[in-house]
Protein backbone atom coordinates (compact mmCIF):
# COMPACT_ATOMS: atom_id res chain seq x y z
CA UNK A 1 0.00 0.00 0.00
CA UNK A 2 1.87 3.57 -1.14
CA UNK A 3 1.21 6.55 1.45
CA UNK A 4 -1.34 8.93 0.38
CA UNK A 5 -1.66 12.41 0.99
CA UNK A 6 -4.78 14.12 -0.17
CA UNK A 7 -4.49 18.46 0.07
CA UNK A 8 -6.91 20.89 -0.68
CA UNK A 9 -6.16 24.16 -1.75
CA UNK A 10 -8.81 26.65 -0.78
CA UNK A 11 -7.07 29.87 -2.50
CA UNK A 12 -8.99 32.94 -1.80
CA UNK A 13 -11.76 31.77 -1.01
CA UNK A 14 -13.46 31.05 2.62
CA UNK A 15 -14.27 33.32 5.47
CA UNK A 16 -12.97 32.41 9.34
CA UNK A 17 -17.17 31.86 9.40
CA UNK A 18 -17.43 29.86 6.55
CA UNK A 19 -14.29 27.71 7.20
CA UNK A 20 -15.96 26.96 10.82
CA UNK A 21 -19.25 25.68 9.54
CA UNK A 22 -17.18 24.08 6.69
CA UNK A 23 -15.05 21.82 9.27
CA UNK A 24 -18.16 21.44 11.69
CA UNK A 25 -20.11 19.55 8.44
CA UNK A 26 -16.99 17.78 7.21
CA UNK A 27 -15.97 16.10 10.55
CA UNK A 28 -19.19 15.03 11.29
CA UNK A 29 -19.21 13.38 7.29
CA UNK A 30 -15.77 11.93 7.82
CA UNK A 31 -16.38 10.34 10.97
CA UNK A 32 -19.73 9.10 9.59
CA UNK A 33 -17.79 7.16 6.71
CA UNK A 34 -15.06 4.69 7.71
CA UNK A 35 -12.39 7.51 6.18
CA UNK A 36 -11.77 8.79 9.61
CA UNK A 37 -10.29 5.35 10.92
CA UNK A 38 -7.75 5.14 8.19
CA UNK A 39 -6.05 8.50 8.90
CA UNK A 40 -2.36 8.13 9.85
CA UNK A 41 1.05 8.27 8.65
CA UNK A 42 0.14 6.61 5.58
CA UNK A 43 -2.94 8.17 4.91
CA UNK A 44 -2.70 12.06 5.19
CA UNK A 45 -5.60 14.95 4.33
CA UNK A 46 -4.23 18.42 4.64
CA UNK A 47 -6.31 21.45 4.36
CA UNK A 48 -4.55 24.96 2.93
CA UNK A 49 -6.82 27.55 3.73
CA UNK A 50 -6.50 31.47 3.14
CA UNK A 51 -4.08 33.18 5.68
CA UNK A 52 -6.66 35.11 7.65
CA UNK A 53 -8.87 31.86 8.09
CA UNK A 54 -6.21 29.38 9.43
CA UNK A 55 -6.90 30.43 13.04
CA UNK A 56 -10.46 29.35 12.48
CA UNK A 57 -9.43 26.43 10.87
CA UNK A 58 -6.50 25.51 13.54
CA UNK A 59 -9.63 25.59 16.18
CA UNK A 60 -12.22 23.74 14.25
CA UNK A 61 -9.28 20.84 13.50
CA UNK A 62 -8.23 20.61 17.87
CA UNK A 63 -7.72 16.85 18.38
CA UNK A 64 -8.92 15.20 14.91
CA UNK A 65 -5.74 13.87 12.42
CA UNK A 66 -6.61 16.21 9.65
CA UNK A 67 -3.87 18.49 8.91
CA UNK A 68 -3.40 22.38 7.86
CA UNK A 69 -0.91 24.65 6.34
CA UNK A 70 -0.20 28.06 4.74
CA UNK A 71 -0.89 28.24 1.22
CA UNK A 72 2.00 30.46 1.02
CA UNK A 73 4.91 31.84 3.36
CA UNK A 74 7.60 34.37 3.48
CA UNK A 75 11.66 33.42 3.67
CA UNK A 76 11.85 35.83 6.94
CA UNK A 77 9.71 34.77 10.28
CA UNK A 78 9.50 38.32 11.04
CA UNK A 79 10.46 42.10 10.37
CA UNK A 80 9.74 44.45 8.46
CA UNK A 81 8.21 42.44 5.64
CA UNK A 82 4.56 44.34 4.86
CA UNK A 83 1.80 41.89 4.21
CA UNK A 84 3.59 38.68 4.43
CA UNK A 85 2.85 35.16 6.37
CA UNK A 86 5.07 33.96 9.32
CA UNK A 87 6.37 29.79 9.31
CA UNK A 88 6.49 30.53 13.05
CA UNK A 89 2.64 31.87 13.02
CA UNK A 90 1.55 28.74 11.17
CA UNK A 91 3.71 26.59 13.81
CA UNK A 92 2.16 28.32 16.93
CA UNK A 93 -0.93 27.52 15.36
CA UNK A 94 -0.32 23.65 15.03
CA UNK A 95 -0.02 24.18 11.45
CA UNK A 96 2.37 21.36 9.98
CA UNK A 97 2.29 22.11 6.34
CA UNK A 98 3.12 25.20 3.84
CA UNK A 99 2.36 25.02 0.50
CA UNK A 100 5.40 26.90 -1.99
CA UNK A 101 5.30 27.68 -5.33
CA UNK A 102 1.73 27.03 -6.71
CA UNK A 103 1.68 28.36 -10.01
CA UNK A 104 -0.57 31.31 -9.45
CA UNK A 105 1.87 32.75 -6.64
CA UNK A 106 4.44 31.97 -9.60
CA UNK A 107 2.51 33.68 -12.44
CA UNK A 108 0.92 36.44 -10.40
CA UNK A 109 3.39 37.41 -7.57
CA UNK A 110 6.72 36.15 -9.67
CA UNK A 111 7.67 34.20 -7.38
CA UNK A 112 11.29 32.95 -8.65
CA UNK A 113 12.97 29.62 -8.02
CA UNK A 114 15.39 30.87 -5.73
CA UNK A 115 13.34 32.73 -3.96
CA UNK A 116 10.87 29.46 -3.29
CA UNK A 117 14.47 27.96 -2.54
CA UNK A 118 15.10 30.29 0.28
CA UNK A 119 11.13 29.80 0.96
CA UNK A 120 11.62 25.62 1.24
CA UNK A 121 15.08 26.01 3.61
CA UNK A 122 13.15 28.34 5.64
CA UNK A 123 9.77 25.78 6.56
CA UNK A 124 12.34 23.08 6.99
CA UNK A 125 14.22 25.07 9.27
CA UNK A 126 10.80 26.53 10.95
CA UNK A 127 9.68 22.63 11.18
CA UNK A 128 6.61 23.13 8.72
CA UNK A 129 6.66 20.31 5.73
CA UNK A 130 7.11 22.08 2.29
CA UNK A 131 4.69 21.09 -0.36
CA UNK A 132 6.28 22.46 -3.68
CA UNK A 133 4.68 22.81 -6.79
CA UNK A 134 5.94 22.56 -9.97
CA UNK A 135 4.23 22.31 -13.56
CA UNK A 136 4.86 23.95 -17.16
CA UNK A 137 2.33 26.15 -19.28
CA UNK A 138 0.22 24.52 -22.01
CA UNK A 139 2.75 26.80 -24.22
CA UNK A 140 5.62 24.73 -22.68
CA UNK A 141 4.45 21.35 -22.77
CA UNK A 142 3.20 22.33 -26.63
CA UNK A 143 6.65 23.44 -27.68
CA UNK A 144 8.05 20.22 -26.35
CA UNK A 145 9.41 22.33 -22.85
CA UNK A 146 7.97 20.24 -20.30
CA UNK A 147 10.63 18.08 -18.88
CA UNK A 148 13.55 21.02 -19.18
CA UNK A 149 11.18 23.45 -17.42
CA UNK A 150 10.22 20.53 -14.66
CA UNK A 151 14.17 20.11 -14.24
CA UNK A 152 15.08 23.86 -13.69
CA UNK A 153 12.44 23.65 -11.00
CA UNK A 154 13.07 20.89 -9.00
CA UNK A 155 17.10 21.50 -9.51
CA UNK A 156 16.67 25.61 -8.52
CA UNK A 157 13.78 25.05 -6.19
CA UNK A 158 15.39 22.19 -4.48
CA UNK A 159 18.84 23.84 -4.14
CA UNK A 160 20.78 22.08 -0.73
CA UNK A 161 17.89 20.20 0.17
CA UNK A 162 19.14 16.77 1.06
CA UNK A 163 17.30 13.72 2.13
CA UNK A 164 18.53 14.52 5.79
CA UNK A 165 17.08 18.08 5.72
CA UNK A 166 14.39 17.37 3.72
CA UNK A 167 12.73 14.14 4.86
CA UNK A 168 9.30 15.85 5.31
CA UNK A 169 9.09 17.71 1.63
CA UNK A 170 6.70 16.78 -0.56
CA UNK A 171 6.62 17.79 -4.39
CA UNK A 172 3.01 18.11 -6.11
CA UNK A 173 3.46 18.38 -9.52
CA UNK A 174 0.26 20.56 -11.44
CA UNK A 175 0.35 20.85 -15.15
CA UNK A 176 -1.07 24.88 -15.23
CA UNK A 177 -3.32 24.31 -17.97
CA UNK A 178 -5.43 21.70 -16.11
CA UNK A 179 -5.66 23.97 -12.99
CA UNK A 180 -9.48 25.15 -12.64
CA UNK A 181 -9.93 24.70 -16.25
CA UNK A 182 -11.47 21.06 -16.04
CA UNK A 183 -8.89 19.93 -18.13
CA UNK A 184 -7.67 17.25 -17.00
CA UNK A 185 -4.25 15.75 -17.80
CA UNK A 186 -4.98 12.01 -19.28
CA UNK A 187 -3.67 8.96 -17.31
CA UNK A 188 -0.39 8.52 -19.59
CA UNK A 189 0.70 12.15 -19.41
CA UNK A 190 0.71 11.74 -15.74
CA UNK A 191 2.57 8.53 -15.98
CA UNK A 192 4.45 9.75 -17.98
CA UNK A 193 5.40 12.92 -15.88
CA UNK A 194 5.53 10.98 -12.77
CA UNK A 195 8.21 9.13 -13.66
CA UNK A 196 10.04 11.87 -15.04
CA UNK A 197 9.95 13.94 -11.74
CA UNK A 198 10.92 10.92 -9.59
CA UNK A 199 13.68 9.91 -12.00
CA UNK A 200 15.44 13.69 -11.41
CA UNK A 201 14.20 13.54 -7.45
CA UNK A 202 16.41 10.34 -7.17
CA UNK A 203 19.41 12.09 -8.92
CA UNK A 204 19.32 15.12 -6.73
CA UNK A 205 19.75 12.21 -3.92
CA UNK A 206 15.38 12.61 -2.84
CA UNK A 207 14.52 9.33 -3.95
CA UNK A 208 11.57 9.01 -1.28
CA UNK A 209 9.57 12.06 -1.86
CA UNK A 210 5.93 11.89 -2.49
CA UNK A 211 4.76 12.87 -5.53
CA UNK A 212 1.29 14.69 -5.51
CA UNK A 213 -0.54 15.37 -8.77
CA UNK A 214 -3.09 18.36 -9.03
CA UNK A 215 -5.49 19.84 -11.62
CA UNK A 216 -9.31 19.38 -11.83
CA UNK A 217 -8.95 16.23 -9.88
CA UNK A 218 -12.44 15.24 -8.51
CA UNK A 219 -13.93 12.55 -7.19
CA UNK A 220 -14.90 11.04 -10.46
CA UNK A 221 -11.42 10.95 -11.46
CA UNK A 222 -9.31 10.23 -8.34
CA UNK A 223 -9.88 6.22 -8.33
CA UNK A 224 -7.68 5.85 -12.08
CA UNK A 225 -5.41 8.72 -11.34
CA UNK A 226 -4.51 7.35 -7.79
CA UNK A 227 -3.16 4.16 -9.86
CA UNK A 228 -0.88 5.27 -11.39
CA UNK A 229 3.01 4.86 -10.87
CA UNK A 230 4.89 7.97 -8.16
CA UNK A 231 1.20 8.99 -7.83
CA UNK A 232 1.35 9.56 -3.72
CA UNK A 233 -1.91 11.61 -3.58
CA UNK A 234 -3.36 14.70 -4.79
CA UNK A 235 -3.42 18.70 -4.66
CA UNK A 236 -7.63 19.66 -5.11
CA UNK A 237 -8.51 22.98 -5.51
CA UNK A 238 -12.16 23.62 -6.74
CA UNK A 239 -13.33 19.92 -5.36
CA UNK A 240 -11.81 20.91 -2.08
CA UNK A 241 -14.59 23.71 -1.52
CA UNK A 242 -18.09 21.24 -0.79
CA UNK A 243 -17.94 18.80 2.18
CA UNK A 244 -19.86 15.68 0.01
CA UNK A 245 -17.29 16.18 -3.03
CA UNK A 246 -14.12 16.26 -1.26
CA UNK A 247 -15.43 13.68 1.21
CA UNK A 248 -16.19 11.70 -1.68
CA UNK A 249 -12.18 12.08 -3.38
CA UNK A 250 -10.87 11.16 -0.35
CA UNK A 251 -12.63 7.89 0.14
CA UNK A 252 -12.12 7.48 -3.73
CA UNK A 253 -8.18 7.77 -3.26
CA UNK A 254 -8.08 4.79 -1.03
CA UNK A 255 -6.01 2.01 -2.52
P1 LIG B 1 -8.10 22.73 -9.30
O1 LIG B 1 -6.88 23.51 -8.59
O2 LIG B 1 -8.27 21.40 -8.59
O3 LIG B 1 -9.28 23.63 -9.12
O4 LIG B 1 -7.72 22.54 -10.73
C1 LIG B 1 -5.73 22.81 -8.18
C2 LIG B 1 -4.72 23.77 -7.58
O5 LIG B 1 -4.60 24.90 -8.06
O6 LIG B 1 -4.02 23.42 -6.64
Amino acid sequence: MKNIIIAANWKLNKSPAETRSFFHAFNEEFKKRSSYTQLGPKFQVVFFPSAISIEAASQSLKGSSVKFGAQNIYSESQGAFTGENSAKVIKELDGEFALIGHSERRQYFQESNSLLNKKIHHALKSELAPMYCIGETLEERETGKTESVLLAQLTEGLKDITASNGKSLVVAYEPVWAIGTGKIATPEQVKDTHAFISKTLTQLGLATIPILYGGSVKAANAQELIQIPHVSGFLVGGASLEVASFVDLIQNSQV
